[in-house]
C-alpha cells in the first residue's frame, strides 16, 4: 500500500493495511480459496479496495459518491484490477438494495460511520453482508486524537469543546460529524455479534509531528512509521490516536 512517490501517505494506511492483509491472509487458509469476496462500504475512490484487488480479491465497492466511483474506475484500471473491482452506487442504509446479505468473506468499514445517519445501523448492514465466517475491519475517527490536535495547535476551546460534545465535534466548522472512542466503537461492534479480535490506533504521532522533521532527517520516515505501528497495539495511545482500527470476526 505505501506510495514511493508518497512517502507520508503511507504513514497513514501502514497500521490498518498491515492489519488487513494479515487478517485476509488468515481468511484465505480458512476459506480455502485464493480469491475472497471482498466488500468496501464507503470505500471511496479505492484508498483500500485498490490494494485488496491487487492481492487477487475480488472487491465491490459501495458508494453513494459518483465521482468516487469514477475515480476509483480511474486508478482501478491504471492499477490494472479493474476486473476485480466493481463500483457500485449506494449507501451504508440501503445496502442490501445493491450488494447481497452474507455474500462476503469480509467486508471493509473505513472512515463511514462518522458520516451515516445512524452509526449502529450502518455497521449492522456491513456485519450483514458477511458470510457465516467474515471479517470485519473497521476504521473510524478518534476522539482523543481531535481533542490533542486541537490544543496542540493552540485553540484550546476548540480542544475542550470536541472533549465535551457527544459527538466529539470541536465546532460548527468541523468537517468531521461524529467520532468515536475505542470503547464505543468495540461496544458498537459487539453490539452486532461479532467478536473484537484486535483494536490499534492510528495515526497517534504522524499528524502531530512536523512535517520539516520528517522530511529532511534521513531515516526518520522509517523510524516514525517503526513507532507507529509499536505503539498502535498499547492500549494507553488508544485514547490519542487519530484514527482507531478494530478487526473482528464473526466466530
Ligand atoms: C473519508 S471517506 C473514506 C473513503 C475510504 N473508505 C477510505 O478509507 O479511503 C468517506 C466515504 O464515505 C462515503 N459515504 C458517506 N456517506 C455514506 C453512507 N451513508 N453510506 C456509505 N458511504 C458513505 C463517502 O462518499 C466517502 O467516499
Amino acid at each position: 500500500m505505501s506510495d514511493p512517490l508518497r512517502p507520508r501517505a503511507s504513514l497513514r494506511t501502514a497500521v490498518v493495511w498491515d492489519v488487513l492483509k494479515d487478517a485476509l491472509e488468515r481468511r484465505v487458509k480458512a476459506a480455502g480459496r485464493d480469491a475472497l469476496d471482498v466488500l468496501d462500504t464507503g470505500g471511496g475512490s479505492g484508498n483500500f479496495a485498490v490494494p485488496v484487488a491487487r492481492l487477487g480479491h475480488r472487491v465491490t465497492v459501495v458508494d453513494p459518491s459518483p465521482n468516487a466511483l469514477f475515480a476509483l474506475e480511474r486508478r482501478a484500471a491504471e492499477a490494472g484490477v479493474a476486473d476485480r473491482i466493481r463500483g457500485v452506487q449506494g449507501d451504508a442504509h440501503g445496502l442490501f438494495q445493491v450488494v447481497e446479505r452474507g455474500g462476503y468473506d469480509a467486508v471493509l468499514c473505513h472512515g463511514v460511520l462518522e458520516y451515516v445517519d445512524d452509526p449502529a445501523e450502518g455497521l449492522r448492514n456491513a456485519v450483514g453482508a458477511l458470510r457465516p465466517a467474515g471479517t470485519l475491519s473497521l476504521l473510524a475517527a478518534g476522539l482523543g486524537g481531535a481533542v490533542l490536535a486541537r490544543a496542540l495547535a493552540g485553540h484550546f476551546t476548540e480542544a475542550r469543546r470536541a472533549l465535551t460534545d457527544p459527538a466529539g465535534r470541536w465546532g460548527e466548522g468541523d468537517p468531521v460529524p461524529r467520532r468515536f472512542t475505542a470503547e464505543q466503537l468495540t461496544e458498537l461492534v459487539t453490539g452486532t455479534g461479532l467478536q473484537v479480535g484486535a483494536v490499534h490506533g492510528v495515526r497517534i504521532f504522524a499528524d502531530l509531528v512536523p512535517g520539516v522533521l520528517v522530511d529532511t532527517e534521513p531515516g526518520a520516515l522509517d523510524a516514525l512509521l517503526k513507532l507507529e505501528v509499536a505503539a498502535a497495539e498499547q492500549p494507553a495511545f488508544h485514547s490519542v490516536a487519530t484514527q482507531l482500527h478494530v478487526l473482528a470476526e464473526r466466530d
